[in-house]
């Protein structure tokens, strides 16, 4: 079987999803997880656009050691020598390269003759060879590219020194089949048909046709993928992984290609990717969405019953979906504690997981039963969700039918703790209130949302806000035995993230 180089962009492409960000303490949990999934190169961001980006780079680049971690560059030296300057103490470190090389994009962005392109992408890859051997080049928008000067530009930054060429649809706008045409095209014209050299595709959603550009790619000779986790990215999202993966391994009689992943890492990767960017998984989401193995129709629940192969063509089992996983109560010791969140596909040090084993004590003596999920919200709230700026110490409320409801709460800002009580016309709005007098910030409240983690009187209840403020919008999540309390926590959570957005606020986009 041939195989495929899975390349992860999650904490690159992925990170540019509306809404989502990661600080880089997120961006290196995420990481761990995707070298436990088995990617074969994580893009972790883009080091020249901004402090923060840079230093996701950096640390993943210096901790993770089982794959090739890549750092985006436009095709110029002061983003190449700031790529490299993050990358440099990685395992096997990669320099990703790019220009346009789409008419629109040659004439209206970069406001460039495509001779001037084509020497501007040589000069970047000549120069990145005199730092490291691999060097991964992409033509933006190739899809809307003239062939010919995709093949020029290719074979002379393989001349140069690249050795994989990326063929990005970057706006989702090819179908399978012209896709097809165009790699088996250009593999054809590159000099020696393109041996030696890696053909790599990256694929945007916005017509829904990503996996199946991204598998006709392959079947045209691409060896390289490019994805996300859940399919996050810019607008409607990359080539989402768990499906190209499962395709391939579920269809082997029709794609004889094998990956490296291990795919029961696949459901724990949705679920953290989820945790971190805020962004749920929609329920009919294709291999992790909650719907995935669901059979509603009596029909198909009877089939199942008799034999699962009748409308089931993989196992959850085969993505790692808890089957009949156990209840943990407060009973339940510290390992068995700690293979459970093993079993999850976290992978926590020894101080995180004494955090969250105080936290999960606390939560048992107040629930009968801690479901998985209970589990995740809680690492999510204690682990993932480190509060940089702004810390909640307490929030108590007045309301029901009689009183005027109010809030007090006592806050820190940046390490300096202030109290602070208000009025409002609901327990939440007073709590929402109180911290943004506490915090002296002015978002804008757009969405709230609260959903019951599992079922019962005593279950989790998990809140989601957007909030916006400087044209900037962000997610925060918070889970709580209390909604109140879980309100609060959620707007906290957002506004760490918001500000950590303001001060690391991209100088460059992709
Ligand atoms: O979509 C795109 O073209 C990109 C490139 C930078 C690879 O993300
Ligand atoms: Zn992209």
């Amino acid at each position: 079987m041939d195989r495929i180089t899975i390349f992860d962009t999650t904490l690159r492409d992925g990170e540019q999803s509306p809404g989502a960000s990661m600080n880089v303490d997120e961006k290196l949990l995420l990481a761990k997880q995707l070298e436990k999934l088995g990617v074969d190169v994580i893009e972790a961001g883009f080091p020249i656009a901004s402090e923060g980006d840079f230093a996701g780079v950096k640390l993943v680049s210096d901790k993770i050691r089982g794959c090739q971690v890549a750092g985006l560059a436009r095709a110029s030296r002061t983003d190449i020598d700031r790529a490299w300057q993050a990358l440099k103490g990685g395992a096997d470190p990669r320099i990703h390269t790019f220009i346009a090389t789409s008419q629109i994009h040659m004439q209206h962005k970069l406001q460039m003759e495509p001779n001037a392109v084509l020497e501007q992408a040589v000069a970047a890859v000549r120069y990145a060879r005199t730092l490291t051997s691999n060097i991964e080049f992409s033509a933006e928008d190739a899809t809307r590219s003239d062939i010919d000067f995709l093949v020029k530009i290719f074979t002379a930054v393989i001349e140069a020194g690249a050795r994989t060429i990326n063929i990005p649809d970057t706006v989702g706008y090819t179908v399978p089949r012209e896709y097809f045409s165009l790699i088996k095209s250009i593999r054809e014209r590159l000099p020696n048909g393109g041996d030696g050299i890696v053909i790599s595709v990256h694929c945007h959603n916005d017509l829904g046709l990503a996996t199946a550009n991204s598998i006709a790619a392959i079947q045209a000779g691409a060896r390289q993928v490019e994805c996300t986790i859940n399919g996050i990215g810019e607008r409607a999202g990359n080539s989402s992984l768990e499906e190209l993966v499962m395709a391939l391994r579920t269809r082997p009689d029709n794609l004889a290609y094998e990956t490296g992943i291990v795919t029961t890492q696949i459901y724990p990767a949705s679920r953290l990717v989820s945790q971190v960017t805020g962004i749920r998984v929609q329920p009919n989401k294709a291999i992790v969405g909650a719907n995935a193995f669901a059979h509603e129709a009596g029909i198909h629940q009877d089939g199942v019953l008799k034999n699962k192969a009748t409308y089931e063509i993989m196992t959850p089992e085969s993505i790692g979906l808890p089957q009949n996983s156990l209840v943990m109560g407060k009973h339940s010791g510290r390992h068995a504690f700690q293979e459970k969140i093993n079993d999850l596909g976290y992978e926590l040090e020894a101080q995180q997981i004494e955090t969250a084993f105080i936290a999960f004590k606390k939560l048992a003596d107040k629930k009968k039963e801690v479901f998985d999920e209970d589990i995740d919200a809680l690492i999510a709230d204690e682990i993932i969700r480190i509060p940089n700026y702004f810390k909640l110490n307490f929030v108590s409320v007045k309301s029901g039918t009689v009183a005027m409801p109010s809030a007090t709460l006592e806050v820190e800002v940046e390490g300096e703790s202030r109290h602070g009580a208000e009025f409002g016309d609901g327990a939440v709005d007073a709590v929402f209130k109180t911290i943004k007098q506490l915090t002296n910030t002015g978002s804008r409240l757009l969405t709230y949302e609260v959903k019951s983690i599992t079922g019962g009187a005593d279950a989790l209840g998990e809140v989601t806000v957007r909030i916006r403020e400087e044209g900037l919008t962000v997610m925060g999540q918070g889970a709580h035995t209390c909604v109140v309390v879980a309100s609060a926590k959620a707007y906290m959570n957002a506004l760490n993230k918001l500000e950590y957005k303001k001060r690391n606020r991209p100088q460059v986009t992709v």
